[in-house]
């Protein structure tokens, strides 16, 4: 029978066994939770000898690098480096509207700032990675041809053979909801156990066109308050994801009694076993009233909310 005690431990030895008396390992944590799991557990195995590298790509939800520093460094214990490369990727981005080509720099950019990190810890040889279960499938299947890929989607933990180093993925047997209740055995931070799924390439996907340090302000913004007004209302409870999305299009407002031109978003929030297919969620009026009310108000530059009805499929989650 299944036990979160028992796997965890198990894990635990054979990082040992795997990384032996003076190993070390590198590992990148996103502030998902399967990296979070896979760092606690080599951490729990090894201690100091793991490295974790936090690369701030300047395209994270509000609050979530001080969400990540808190809970990894100074509730874990962890030796964590965040890495400021925020102006390296929208400098990147600057003026760039395709989807897969924003996947495609955001993914090079994250592989160039990890190599120049990881150059510092010169006696790790492992690098471990929050692979689970389902991925391991996953690749078999795309490697085994073919799959159409509608998004190429880039995680943390898609580095190039070679870095030439060998790989710790303690995760690798488990499915999603096993490494949430071995994280929840370790004590890890129930804000990072029970986040929502956040795509790899993160508020660069929601920003539909160009990014600018701007609208990345914008949309985190908006975000903030549509998660934040969720999340007090009990609402996320039967959701897979609830986000903000903002779109390339202005529109005509009043406010007091002068006209405004400003941005408008979009609020998608949907029911999903494991977003392969996904529902819109259906939220209380009075709850979409104050999210609505309060990102008009408090957001400036926004002037308008609109809420996506589309199921997958034929939409897709994210906008991009
Ligand atoms: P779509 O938009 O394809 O999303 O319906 C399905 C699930 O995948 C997530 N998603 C991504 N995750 N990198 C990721 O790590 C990506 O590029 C990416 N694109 C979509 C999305 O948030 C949803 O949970």
């Amino acid at each position: 029978d299944w036990k979160a005690e028992n796997i965890a431990e198990r894990e635990i030895e054979k990082i040992k066994k795997l990384v032996g008396e003076t190993g070390e390992v590198i590992l990148g944590l996103s502030g998902g939770v399967d990296s979070a799991v896979a760092a606690v557990l080599v951490h729990r195995a090894i201690g100091d000898r793991l490295h974790c590298i936090f690369v701030d790509n300047g395209l994270l939800r509000k609050g979530e690098r001080e969400l990540v520093e808190h809970a990894f460094r100074d509730h874990v214990g962890l030796d964590l480096t965040t890495v400021d490369a925020r102006k390296r990727f929208v400098d990147g981005l600057a003026g760039v509207t395709d989807p897969e080509r924003k996947r495609k720099i955001i993914g090079n950019e994250f592989v160039e700032v990890f190599r120049v990190e990881a150059k510092r810890f010169q006696d790790a040889r492992f690098l471990g990675q929050g692979t689970l279960y389902p991925d391991v499938i996953e690749s078999v299947a795309v490697h085994g041809g073919n799959t159409a890929v509608i998004k190429s989607h880039h995680n943390v933990g898609g580095l190039p053979d070679d870095l030439d180093m060998e790989l710790v993925e303690p995760l690798r047997e488990l499915f999603k909801d096993e490494v949430r209740e071995v994280g929840r055995y370790l004590g890890l931070d129930e804000r990072i156990l029970m986040r929502q799924p956040f795509p790899g390439p993160g508020l660069a996907v929601r920003i539909a066109g160009e990014i600018t340090q701007e609208r990345l302000d914008l949309l985190a913004e908006a975000d903030a308050i549509c998660t934040a007004e969720i999340e007090a209302a009990g609402a996320h409870k039967t959701l897979w994801q609830y986000f903000a999305v903002l779109l390339p299009v202005k529109s005509v407002g009043v406010m007091g009694d002068a006209r405004t031109y400003e941005n408008a978003c979009a609020l998608r929030i949907v029911e999903s076993v494991d977003g392969m297919t996904a529902d819109w969620g259906y939220l209380d009026h009075q709850l979409l009233r104050r999210i609505s009310n309060r990102i008009i108000n408090e957001v400036k530059g926004i002037n308008r909310v609109v809420l996506d009805i589309s199921s997958k499929p034929p939409a897709t989650i994210e906008w991009e």
